[in-house]
């Protein structure tokens, strides 16, 4: 980009993102019932209606009143909208928008937003600098989408979603994993325009070699641990991890279902038989390390992790993407919802590392061995509560992006965390080992 074309050029980026989220929650949303929308479909989740209307207020108290210093439309919803005044299980009994006038609001705050957008200057610093505002304000609608369609699959009932099963080329089998040589790298971003908080700085870390998996790990190989006995084996098992499967009786990854002798699962209302070639999907963290242990392997770092997807030891730079610096397409990755399912495992050989690593971007979210931390010379930007609540030893990081993520909430360096038991989210892992 020319310095003359770049703020135009971000104004249509911020757009394009902007419509994008909003036509994929509206796909989640408008083939919804009213009463599948206002009803509770899982305690670990909020009534769809919820996220519509708080994407709305999200975007209202960003864009409309932290940036443009505009009076809220609607004071009185505020406090129903904060994440952290009410936790998700009790959501359904407050006295929320009804879908209609949920829909409504979210389109009133849009409407204002593309009047903002269209006569901000996208310079400066802060918040509108390169944009970052309207960046990060679509990143959580989509993050929103990926959790209303976390809430699709958990809701009981006939299908309402429907994608063409993913069909990517598979490439000659890679090996089945490859050697990361030891030495520094760059970890995290003081470039990328629309990075959040937590990626940033740029800082040089060191690793020592390591082996890691070319291709996520498959339901196949998972059930070999089933098969083998792995979950009546407490020597697999963190403690906590232990504690969880025994009190929930779990024995398999979530929604998967034992029957004359073949293992099924449920997927966004329809059962089929567990496909072996697929990334392995719905795994707790701690499921994710008993299996590691199990194989004689143990799970990436999140250093590793990153290395692995943005190290290229020919220029020793660390590029945007596993592929380089190219945006995603999709020869590159299964993003943004396109199918509602992995790819096989071994797919997007156009997508791979330097080294030959597949799918570390999209498919599965993959379980890292680390704890969600601050790194050297974090600066929480622009509020706590995105991740600086969350930093400490009670969150694991996920890294690479599921087939649910968006291209804008996808990059080498984006960071996602949640807690060890958590198994509804589109989380599974690869292994490593020592060199
Ligand atoms: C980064 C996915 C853990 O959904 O809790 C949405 C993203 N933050 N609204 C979450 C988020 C505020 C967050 N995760
Ligand atoms: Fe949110």
């Amino acid at each position: 980009m020319t310095t003359a074309s770049r703020p135009e050029a971000l104004r249509e980026r911020a757009l394009a993102a902007l419509t994008a989220a909003r036509a994929r929650t509206a796909a989640l949303t408008d083939p919804v019932s009213e009463p599948d929308l206002t009803a509770q479909h899982s305690p670990l989740m909020s009534p769809l209606v919820w996220d519509l209307a708080h994407i709305g207020n999200q975007e209202e108290l960003w864009l409309l009143r932290n940036v443009a210093g505009q009076e809220f439309l609607r004071p009185d919803i505020n406090s129903l909208y904060d994440a952290f005044e009410h936790p998700r299980s009790e959501r359904p009994k407050l006295p929320l928008l009804g879908p209609r006038e949920a829909r409504r609001y979210a389109a009133d705050v849009r409407g204002r937003v593309f009047d903002l957008l269209e006569r901000t200057p996208l310079e400066g610093s802060g918040l509108l600098d390169d944009g970052f505002a309207f960046g990060m304000i679509a990143q959580h609608e989509q993050q929103h989408d990926e959790t209303m369609l976390i809430t699709h699959q958990l809701r009981r009932g006939a299908p309402v979603l429907s994608a063409p099963d993913p069909d990517p080329p598979l490439g000659p089998p890679p090996a089945a994993e490859v050697l990361v040589p030891g030495g520094p790298f760059t970890m995290g971003t003081s470039a990328e325009p629309w990075s959040l908080d937590n990626e940033r700085p740029a800082h040089t870390r060191e690793t020592a070699a390591f082996w890691i998996d070319t291709v996520p790990v498959t339901n196949a190989a998972y059930e070999a641990f089933i098969t083998d006995g792995g979950y009546g084996e407490r020597r697999w098992w963190a403690a906590e991890g232990w504690d969880q499967i025994r009190a929930h009786e779990i024995e398999a990854p979530l929604f998967w279902r034992r029957e004359a002798g073949q293992w099924l699962r449920r997927r966004f209302g329809v059962t089929e038989p567990v496909p072996g070639d697929e990334p392995v999907l719905h795994v707790s963290w701690y499921e994710a390390d008993a299996y590691a242990r199990w194989a004689g392997r143990r799970l990436p770092s999140e250093e590793e992790w990153e290395k692995a997807a943005r190290f290229d030891p020919a220029s020793g730079r660390s590029t945007r993407y596993p592929w380089g610096d190219d945006d995603p397409t999709p020869a590159h990755a299964n993003l943004g919802q396109r199918h509602l399912r992995p790819a096989r495992a071994g797919s997007y050989p156009a997508g791979a590392s330097p080294l030959g690593v597949r799918q570390l971007i999209g498919d599965v979210w993959e379980w890292t061995s680390s704890d969600f931390l601050p790194y050297p010379g974090f600066r929480a930007f622009p509020y706590r509560e995105y991740s600086e609540v969350f930093f400490g030893p009670g969150h694991k990081v996920l890294r690479g992006g599921s087939f649910a993520v968006d291209e804008v909430a996808c990059r080498g360096t984006f960071r996602n965390w949640d807690l060890p038991v958590r198994r509804q989210i589109f989380s599974g892992f690869r292994t490593a080992r020592d060199a």
